[in-house]
């Protein structure tokens, strides 16, 4: 059957924690699947910047057996010169995969709606998904399990990235406080609240915003920040919210609060002294560069999850 993976809720709590685990066994052996995807082609659509995931997936691919594209957007007429629907039915007739980065969710439905390969979400302004299976394979390498635990956030909370968080955190049951500047830019949009709290009925997640970092670093194993700066955001809003995130930022008091071994955690790209300091992320509590490592596995775990090879 084809599937596509535009958010992490795409897939159920099962299959997340199959392709987990398969990308923790395609990291420990990768020799053994380095032809099973003979012969393929996987098309990367990209309309933002990119180093992790681009690199992730081109070298996944060819790991894999296969062959990545890049295909850069910027400045092509996708969407404009012609139809999206006639891209994605184009494309499906050269390739096996097709995976974009694109501004808009819109596009990335719409890529789907009409592509006869899988469709992965690279990041748009609705999800991240490849980035917080990744983040929860790490999470589970760090804390030998993904039993009910709390995760929370700091920062832009207006964001692809908080919004699959809020979604997997509710999957699986778990407890997520997301902190953020009490104004509707910085918050959650209505939409995925109401997503999390369908999806928390089933689970019994708790998953809340508050507006004030003490409290919601209390009893966390997981500290969790982005950018405040995210793609395609004008240079001109920088001031205004560095200062309205200020009180976000994850300190090392911020850390302290939390329990003792909690786990530090940034998607990448990061800059010392706004959503964290030098400290925090420099810091022995930070998995960082494990989180970018595991971009790897779980994005071959996922092409071979969508191409139906487990
Ligand atoms: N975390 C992440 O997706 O990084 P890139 O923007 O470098 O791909
Ligand atoms: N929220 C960030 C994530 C980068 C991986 C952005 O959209 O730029």
């Amino acid at each position: 059957m084809l599937r596509h993976l535009l958010k992490v809720s795409d897939f159920s709590k099962n299959e997340c924690e199959k392709v987990i685990n398969k990308a923790i066994e395609l990291k420990k052996n990768p020799k053994k699947f380095n032809s099973i995807l003979e012969g393929e082609t996987l098309l990367m659509f990209f309309e933002k910047p990119s180093l992790r995931t681009r690199i992730s997936f081109e070298t996944g691919m060819q790991q894999l057996g296969g062959h990545a594209i890049f295909y850069s957007i910027k400045d092509s007429p996708l969407g404009k010169k012609e139809n999206l629907s006639d891209t994605a039915k184009v494309a499906s007739r050269f390739v096996n995969i097709i995976a974009a980065r694109v501004f808009k969710r819109q596009d990335i439905r719409d890529l789907a709606k009409y592509a006869e390969v899988p469709v992965i979400n690279m990041l748009d302004d609705f999800a991240h998904p490849c980035q917080i299976l990744g983040d929860f394979q790490t999470i589970k390498e760090k804390k030998n399990s993904l039993t009910t635990m709390k995760l929370s956030y700091f920062g832009d909370a207006h964001n692809n990235v908080t919004y699959d968080l809020m979604r997997i955190c509710a999957m699986f049951g778990w407890r997520m406080d997301v902190a953020c500047p009490d104004v509707p830019e910085y918050s959650p949009e209505q939409i995925v609240l109401d997503e999390v709290s369908d999806l928390s009925k089933e689970t019994g997640a708790e998953v809340q915003v508050i507006h004030n970092a003490t409290n919601a670093a209390q009893d966390s194993s997981v500290i969790y920040t982005d950018s405040w700066m995210s793609y395609g955001i004008p240079q001109e809003q920088e001031e205004e919210r560095k200062k309205a995130f200020m009180p976000f930022q994850v300190t090392p008091s911020i850390m302290k609060v939390a329990k003792p071994d909690v786990v530090f955690m940034n998607c990448l790209p990061a800059m010392r002294g706004y959503e964290q300091t030098a400290d925090v992320i420099d810091g022995p509590q930070s998995i960082v560069f494990d989180q970018a490592e595991n971009r790897l596995h779980i994005q071959k775990a996922i092409m071979l999850f969508l191409r139906e090879k487990f």
